[in-house]
């Protein structure tokens, strides 16, 4: 979980890659790096742990020549430490070769065993140098940078992305990828190379995304796409569909203050071209065919965190309009278990990034085992989507932020309208039921838009009150769980306070002991209107919690009076129905993550440890 850009072009490269490396920071920020090649053929590198920043102060303080070719990362420590010796580019035996990688590169060991035995000096711990060595090495006997580095990925196990300059070789950069991402940008008289597209979209909006197991080769006026073997692979040019702008914070103080803010326009971009006269149609589901949705007789929904989280909003929502029994797995726990899943098992992945290794390699294997897959993705040209039989992208925008907001709510926005689509296509639903689920769906945004503006300021308060809190907890019942289990990841990410969602049922089986005096609980309360509705439990379990000491954080529906005289503060989210409810109470969760990580002085973009999509196993 690194990012990557390259670039060949005019002489601009280090405003290229350091402005690509800005936008792609948030997929690691240990260390970061770049190589320039100049007018005269000179190869400079420049690398420092820390930020970006750190490394943009050092360049600013002892400038490197700028030139026409580049290759710039920015790192997520896995072998070795994020050191200045650790961070990237690693060098060929001459110094002549430029390499950086994204992944890991399982076989490095007996590879640097044998490159030791023939004399190589290593000057770090990681398993990229192995790859840099050996591709300077056969540059030597073919002078071919693209040969060569299609030499040595073919002796690489693992997960990569590479990219190659060469001192020799000016203008001309040479990426690999396999189960890693790689997207070409394409501009005019310049082209570029990125993990994703926000590494240059500042320059082009033209892009292409690079296939598993493929090898690309740019220069000023041509860009190569081949196969490990050298076949030439025919690509597919697409748009990117949102500006630079996008990516930018745009005057908020962090992006995830941006991003909570576009909460509402993300349920109702991912609505946009979807329903007809009140029904769903998902044109993107027609490479699995409505004749095969009709015979499916199981769900998994496979993904990690704040994701599956999103997943199991859509178990309720998909189960109760489609009849059809759902599952909702870690992608993780999915893939290394044997599930049981054949061609009527529908296996829909949700990830923000589309690049979740986890994710990916449960896909892989659904797609070995014969299951139909569909991917809920939010970046185009990502590699889940591409590994699937079809896929429904939410229009949530660029997230940027570690902790994902609004790619959430797309998420459960998109599950919900597959949920629709399948009730139509099986008749599960009368188009009147459909129609009244769509305008519930349609009233989201609004609703969400009131939730921020009513509740911004007043939780923003709280969290204020709470940067001395040593532990959280959440409880929810039904729809309310999910959101428990998400507000008590967003805490312990940003804030890292210790916080647990627990399902609200379970509380007497355990959690209880946990309440003493003082202890902070935040409990998502159910609306009372409805007849099936739960809340006479919730309010039943906020006594039980009060009586032990708790002090209750309540997020209920506005006019809901009974909870007032058990609650110590009352956060209200406006009406909705069962199911629409947790897209509104999961908003106060959200801003409330980032106000405590704020109040405590944090980094809530970049939080410890942390990176945008995880891409290592
Ligand atoms: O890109 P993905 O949606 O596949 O990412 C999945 C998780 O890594 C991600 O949701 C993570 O849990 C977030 N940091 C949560 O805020």
């Amino acid at each position: 979980m690194c990012g990557i850009v390259g670039y060949v072009g005019d002489s601009k490269s280090l405003e290229v890659l350091l402005g690509g490396l800005k936008r792609l920071e948030y997929r690691g920020y240990d260390s970061a790096g770049v190589a320039v090649l100049d007018a005269d053929g000179h190869m400079a590198t420049r690398k420092r742990a820390g930020k970006l920043q750190v490394l943009v102060d050092d360049l600013t303080d002892r400038p490197i020549a700028n030139g026409a070719t580049g290759i710039g990362h920015t790192r997520w420590a896995t072998h070795g430490g994020p050191t200045d010796r650790n961070a990237h580019p690693h060098l060929g035996d001459d110094g002549k070769l430029a390499l950086i990688h994204n992944g890991i590169i399982e076989n490095f060991s007996e590879l640097k065993q044998e490159l030791l035995d023939s004399g190589a000096t290593f000057t770090s711990e990681t398993d990229t140098e192995v790859a840099a060595l050996l591709v300077g090495r056969e540059y030597d006997e073919t002078h071919d940078l693209t040969e060569s580095l299609r030499r040595v990925v073919a002796r690489l196990k693992g997960a990569f992305t590479l990219l190659v300059m060469h001192e020799d070789q000016p203008g001309v950069v040479v990426g690999a990828r396999r189960n890693s991402p790689l997207v070409i940008g394409l501009g005019d008289g310049e082209n570029f190379l990125g993990s994703d597209v926000a590494a240059f979209v500042e320059f082009t909006r033209r892009a292409v995304a690079i296939g598993q197991d493929q090898i690309v080769t740019i220069r000023t006026d041509s860009v190569v796409v081949t196969d490990f073997d050298g076949n030439p692979v025919e690509t597919e040019e697409f748009e990117i569909a949102w500006d630079a702008s996008a990516s930018d914070k745009g005057g908020w103080s962090s992006f995830m203050a941006k991003e909570i803010s576009e909460e509402p326009e993300a349920v109702a971009n991912t609505l946009l071209g979807r329903v007809h006269d009140g029904i769903v149609t998902l044109k993107e589901l027609e490479p699995i065919g409505d004749d095969v949705l009709a015979g499916i007789d199981r769900i998994v929904l496979i993904a990690c965190g704040t994701a599956a989280y999103a997943g199991m909003l859509g178990k309720y929502a998909i189960e109760q309009w489609s009849r059809i029994p759902v599952d909702v797995e870690l992608s993780h726990e999915f893939r290394y278990r044997n599930p049981i899943i054949n061609e009527r098992t529908l296996v829909i992945s949700i990830s923000q990034s589309g690049e979740t290794m986890d994710t990916l390699m449960a896909v892989k294997y659904a797609m070995e085992h014969n299951a139909r897959v569909l991917s809920v993705c939010n970046t185009q040209g990502a590699t889940i989507p591409r590994e699937s039989h079809a896929v429904v992208y939410t229009h949530a925008g660029p997230e940027v932020a570690v902790a994902s907001t609004k790619a959430f709510v797309a998420q459960v926005t998109a599950l919900y309208l597959i949920g629709l689509h399948l009730a139509r296509v099986r008749e599960t639903l009368t188009d009147a039921e459909i129609r009244a689920n769509v305008a519930e769906l349609q009233a989201v945004p609004d609703k969400i838009a009131e939730v921020l503006r009513v509740s911004q300021a007043e939780i923003g308060q709280l969290a204020h009150w709470m940067t001395d809190t040593q532990s959280v907890l959440f409880l929810g019942r039904n729809v309310g769980y999910p959101v428990a289990l998400e507000g008590a990841l967003k805490l312990k990410e940003l804030a890292y306070i210790h916080a647990e969602g627990f399902a609200a049922g379970e509380l007497k089986h355990g959690p209880i002991a946990l309440i003493e005096p003082g202890q902070v609980v935040i409990v998502v309360v159910p609306s009372p209107r409805d007849p099936d509705s739960l809340h006479p439990k919730v309010v039943s379990n906020i006594q039980e919690i009060r009586a032990r000491g708790a002090r209750v954080i309540a997020i209920a529906e506005k006019g809901d009076a009974s909870v007032l005289p058990f609650a110590d503060e009352v956060i209200p989210i406006p009406l909705a129905g069962h199911l629409f409810e947790p897209f509104l109470a999961v908003v106060p969760l959200h801003i409330f993550g980032m106000e405590l990580a704020s109040a405590k002085g944090l980094d809530v973009d970049q939080p410890r440890n942390l990176a945008k999509s995880v891409t290592v196993e």
